[in-house]
């Protein structure tokens, strides 16, 4: 199979990447009290020595009280988690890869799929709402009737403080080293329901139309690129589905999704992430572009793909993880999609989780490893 589609380097502003695949950021909880150890510095590490162009940690917590529930979800912040991940920045670079973290704020989400006990305080939401309460769902029904009801608003200061700890995790970011910043815009999280019409409902600069719906997002990535300069890149990754509802989108036609990325491109993005289960559904009628395609054709910029490479299509719109069984070689109808100029990037989710040899076994057209979800449970 050629794929030299797969294989050319790619430049962000001062970063070089030797090939166009991307581990996506996919959340482990292996951080106990937030602090990555040397197992997971080894796991982000066997990926970059197997050639793997570019590491997106998992959602990495911003200081702030409600960004992030989990106790092993890592943290970007405290002595200890931050000479973590210098470990982990070491490690992937004596293997010759590079790595960005994900900054992550769950905003709505938080405390819904891994409630602790203790922790009631209501999340930060743009207007209160949580999300519609017949979605598509595959978090615990429970979790939604607890998260349903309507808390305040956040504040304007609420907000700033927010964007001020995105900005001070970027600057953290690039004192320790890493290659990039990416941002978690997507699946129903803090700056998605900024985006998202049904929970941003304000009608000050952070709400109203598409605009000022994005100008919590625009206000992050300006915080993040004060705090990286000019030399590291910036993705923002977006999606249409939410965790409060599968079906929910973002936009609804081209127009609507132009006018939200707007703002955002030209607040300092270097690369959109378009997050989609499967990278092969177009998100319009009327074109087969992808989510990536469309933020590519909309504003000139970068995109990267994500969805379903090495896995079988889904047979249910909710289902997370039993759709990943069988080891389907979609590459071919990948690299049509890249060689046709469609999208920059491709992340690979669970077929890297599964087989850090992964690309590697692409390259040497050997096969692939069926997906055993026992890996979801370790780091291999
Ligand atoms: C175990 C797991 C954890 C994930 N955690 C995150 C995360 O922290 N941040 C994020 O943006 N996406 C997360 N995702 C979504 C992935 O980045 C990716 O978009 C999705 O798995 C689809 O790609 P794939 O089909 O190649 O796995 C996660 C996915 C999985 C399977």
């Amino acid at each position: 199979m050629e794929l030299e589609p797969l294989l050319r380097p790619f430049r962000l502003r001062g970063l070089e990447l030797p090939n166009r695949v991307v581990m996506a950021p996919m959340s482990r909880y292996a951080c106990p009290g937030g602090v990555p150890g040397p197992d997971v510095a080894a796991y982000y590490a066997r990926r970059a020595t197997h050639g793997v162009g570019l590491i997106v940690t998992e959602g990495v917590a911003i200081d702030h009280p409600l960004a992030v529930d989990h106790p092993n979800a890592p943290r970007l912040f405290g002595a200890d988690a931050l000479t973590g991940w210098s470990g982990v920045i070491d490690a992937v670079r004596r293997a010759g890869g590079r790595i960005w973290p994900q900054l992550w704020h769950q905003g709505p989400m938080w405390n819904v799929e891994s409630a602790q006990p203790g922790m009631f305080a209501p999340s930060l939401r743009p207007s209160g709402i949580w999300g519609p309460g017949d979605g598509t769902i595959s978090i615990p029904l429970a979790g939604r009737e607890a998260a349903l009801p309507a808390t305040g608003p956040a504040s304007d200061s609420d907000i700033q403080d927010v964007i001020d700890a995105y900005g001070k995790a970027a600057a953290t970011a690039r004192r320790l080293g890493f290659d990039g910043v990416a941002i978690h815009g997507a699946h129903g999280y803090l700056i998605d329901s900024f985006l998202w019409s049904f929970t941003n409902q304000r009608d000050d600069r952070w709400g109203g139309d598409a605009e000022r719906r994005a100008a919590f997002g625009a206000a992050v990535v300006r915080a993040v690129r004060a705090a990286v300069g000019p030399d590291l890149p910036i993705c923002l990754r977006l999606s249409q589905f939410k965790m409060q509802d599968y079906r929910a989108v973002l936009a609804d036609n081209p127009d609507d999704l132009g006018r939200l990325l707007r703002p955002l491109a030209d607040a300092g993005v270097d690369l959109f992430d378009g997050s989609q289960r499967y990278f092969d559904t177009p998100i319009f009628a009327g074109s087969p572009l992808n989510l990536a395609g469309w933020m590519r054709r909309l504003t000139g910029l970068p995109a990267m793909a994500v969805g379903g490479v090495g896995l079988d299509k889904a047979r249910g719109p909710a289902r997370h993880i039993d759709d990943s069984q069988g080891a389907a070689n979609n590459l071919p109808l990948l690299l049509d999609r890249m060689r046709a100029g469609e999208f920059d990037l491709i992340a690979v989710g669970r077929s890297l989780l599964n087989d850090p040899r992964w690309f590697e076994r692409a390259r040497h057209g050997e096969p692939f490893l069926p997906f055993d979800p026992a890996n979801l449970q370790r780091l291999i």
